[in-house]
């Protein structure tokens, strides 16, 4: 049976952008989008510094995206995930870098399926939560219906169930991770094409995305919609999603609520000696298309990154919009 989890509407995970900062001003937006993690390299979990897995308890529900394609070191990240609260582990064979391809992971993987059935298998052997796939409709001149259904095939008789499908192949070679997500043209008849002929596997559509009537026409055909850079480039569409998508109220009516309801959250940020510009930069997109978000725009973009800046950049940057037509 396919996960409970609501996947009517999702966050796409994006490298640099979808941290934990952005997630928790997302998940002021919308109580139902699932939100992913960026990517996270299975090497960077085992043997990094850090705490590649820190998040936010208010992120909920939260899938973390994996990168790699050794089974036994996917399924001991799997296991941490699940012990440190993630609903969901998500393996990427979806991203088109040259860097990720060395580490013979990502879209690469395509060209792979009984590997990435190993990896599932390996996954879901240490957990209970779902492991999911992110993928393309293809990659380089391996791009027919066959090639894609021949992978579906082999992943979901490993028993993953639901996948998300990025509905537009990727050059492997000569074209950058940006161009891979312009160039290549969206196939979304592909993907319905898909859910057609596997009825009980959990489709998910993901590119091209940039509004809410768009999600809607997709939601007719399929389980769910992810979205990747409106949702960062102009996060309010988030707002909607409740509401419009799920038949639930909307956590917040406008976008100086959301604002009231970040300010705590830097003011923990700052107080703990992290950086504004750390979470301002994820909100500069929130007044997109409305008169005066340029002042906004620049007034954050030239004061975050200050030494010492605080609250008062955001307020200030208000008051710039207001004086520029809000
Ligand atoms: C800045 C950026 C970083 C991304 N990083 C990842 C990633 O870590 N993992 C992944 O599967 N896809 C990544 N992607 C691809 C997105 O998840 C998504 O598939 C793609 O942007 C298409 O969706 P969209 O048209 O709604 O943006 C990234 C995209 C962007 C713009």
């Amino acid at each position: 049976m396919p996960s409970p989890i609501n996947r009517t509407f999702s966050v796409a995970p994006m490298l640099d952008w979808t941290d934990r900062h952005y997630r928790y001003f997302a998940r002021l937006m919308s109580n139902e989008a699932l939100l992913y993690t960026e990517m996270v390299t299975t090497g960077a979990i085992l043997h990094g510094k850090g705490d590649y897995l820190e998040y936010n308890q208010e992120e909920h529900p939260l899938a973390l995206q994996l990168g790699g394609s050794n089974p036994a070191d996917l399924a001991a990240c799997a296991r941490l995930a699940e012990a440190r609260g993630y609903d969901e582990v998500n393996l990427n064979v979806g991203c088109p870098s040259d860097r990720v391809q060395n580490g013979r992971f990502g879209a690469c993987l395509m060209a792979e399926p009984k590997l990435v059935a190993e990896c599932v298998e390996a996954m879901r052997q240490q957990v209970s939560i779902p492991v999911t796939v992110k993928t393309r409709i293809g990659i380089d001149e391996q791009d027919s219906y066959e090639f894609l259904t021949d992978f579906i095939d082999t992943v979901a008789a490993a028993g993953c169930d639901t996948f998300i499908i990025h509905a537009r192949k990727a050059w492997l070679q000569g074209l950058s991770p940006k161009e891979n997500r312009e160039i290549p043209p969206l196939d979304y008849d592909r993907v319905y094409q898909l859910k057609q002929d596997y009825p009980q596997l959990s489709i998910s559509i993901n590119g091209g995305v940039t509004s809410i009537d768009a999600a809607k026409t997709h939601l007719e055909r399929l389980d769910g919609v992810m979205v990747g850079r409106e949702a960062y480039q102009n996060p309010f569409i988030l707002a909607e999603v409740d509401s419009a998508l799920c038949g639930k109220t909307s956590p917040v009516q406008s976008r100086e609520e959301v604002i009231g309801k970040l300010l705590p959250y830097i003011g923990k940020h700052l107080e703990q000696g992290g950086r504004l510009n750390h979470i301002s930069r994820h909100i500069i997109g929130l007044y997109q298309g409305i008169p005066g978000s340029r002042a906004w725009r620049r007034h954050l973009s030239e004061n975050a990154h200050k030494p010492g800046a605080g609250i008062e950049v955001i307020e200030n940057a208000l008051k710039a919009m207001e004086d520029n037509g809000l």
